[in-house]
């Protein structure tokens, strides 16, 4: 029988398979329904100091090929979302959790964390360094001083294990600038990527989403190269004790195969979770375990980050 079980950190999965925050991931309910699927662990939703309502609507859309989205972090607060996890991994057979958390200023972002580190919660912490959808709050990753500055900040208090939620890259100088920073703070993983941001979806003479204008993230089938290109370029360049998850244009197992093969440890599925609900995990792990008994593998460690290249 092939496994698709993993680890991040200290901290085991049943299988490499998850949700991407923001999808499925709003409500104590939802998250239950991820838990209760074939799926290795869920995220949160990021949760931010205060409940924000986000964005007015139509704030997502499903198009031809993926996805696009504007909705400007609407969440319950982080307390909602910590109070659940950390009441969650109090049951003995409980999976291993994620929480995503951002605040809206740096001081905010310490305050969350802060209270984090005072609290039960063990499980593993993700910072959301990427959303591209708050008007007038750029996405935090892409501005590498305020980066070095919040994760040196950040490491002088919190040592529970954390990660961080990345933006794509587009550019070798700047995987190489984000791996140098990233490689200073013993962060335990990093997830590239978060949605394409600030595109444009047109439907006859008009954009798909209310707000911005119709500038949104973009999700789906037109994300995994780039998504692909992300996980190998920090797969090549992190410390070995920094995984990556993969997340962008997984709805196959062949996707997901592929993330694992640029050096994936977990996969994260955002829109096809979105457009067909949790059955997805069951279908997708299936769909790899059926590559994985052709070419011959048991484990992921048999491919993860193998990809062959052209001589
Ligand atoms: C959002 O709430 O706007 C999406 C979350 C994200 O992209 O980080």
């Amino acid at each position: 029988m092939v496994s698709t079980a993993t680890h991040i950190g200290d901290f085991t999965f049943d299988n490499c398979l998850m949700n991407a925050a923001g999808v499925y991931c709003m409500t104590k309910e939802e998250l239950a329904d991820i838990e209760a699927s074939a799926a290795g662990s869920f995220v949160t939703k990021t949760g931010t100091l205060e409940a924000r309502l986000g964005n007015p609507e139509p704030r997502y859309a499903d198009t031809q090929l993926g996805s696009i989205n504007s909705m400007g972090l609407p969440n319950q607060g982080f307390h909602y979302y910590l109070d659940y996890v950390t009441e969650l991994q109090k049951a003995p057979d409980s999976k291993n959790h994620f929480l995503s958390l951002v605040g809206m200023s740096q001081e905010e972002t310490h305050t969350i964390l802060k209270t984090v580190q005072e609290s039960d919660y063990e499980d593993l912490v993700e910072l959301n360094l990427s959303c591209p959808n708050v008007p007038g709050k750029p996405q935090i990753a892409y501005d590498f001083e305020t980066t070095d500055q919040i994760l040196s900040q950040v490491f002088s208090y919190f040592t529970k294990p954390l990660g961080i939620k990345l933006p794509p890259y587009f550019d070798i100088a700047h995987f190489d600038l984000a791996a140098a920073i990233f490689n200073k703070y013993p962060l335990t993983f990093v997830n590239c990527i978060n949605s394409v941001g600030n595109g444009l979806v047109i439907e006859d003479e008009t954009v798909v989403i209310k707000p911005k204008n119709g500038f949104g993230g973009i999700g789906g089938d037109y994300v995994k190269p780039t998504a692909l290109a992300n996980v190998h370029a920090f797969y090549q360049r992190l410390n070995p004790s920094i995984q990556i998850i993969g997340t962008g244009g997984v709805k196959s197992g062949r996707d997901a195969f592929e993330h694992i093969l640029c050096g994936a440890s977990m996969v994260q599925i955002g829109t096809a979770l979105h457009q067909e609900g949790p059955a997805v995990f069951e279908r997708i792990t299936k769909e790899l375990q059926a590559i994985m008994v052709e070419k011959g593998y048991q484990t992921l460690e048999d491919f993860r980050g193998k990809l062959n290249y052209i001589d």
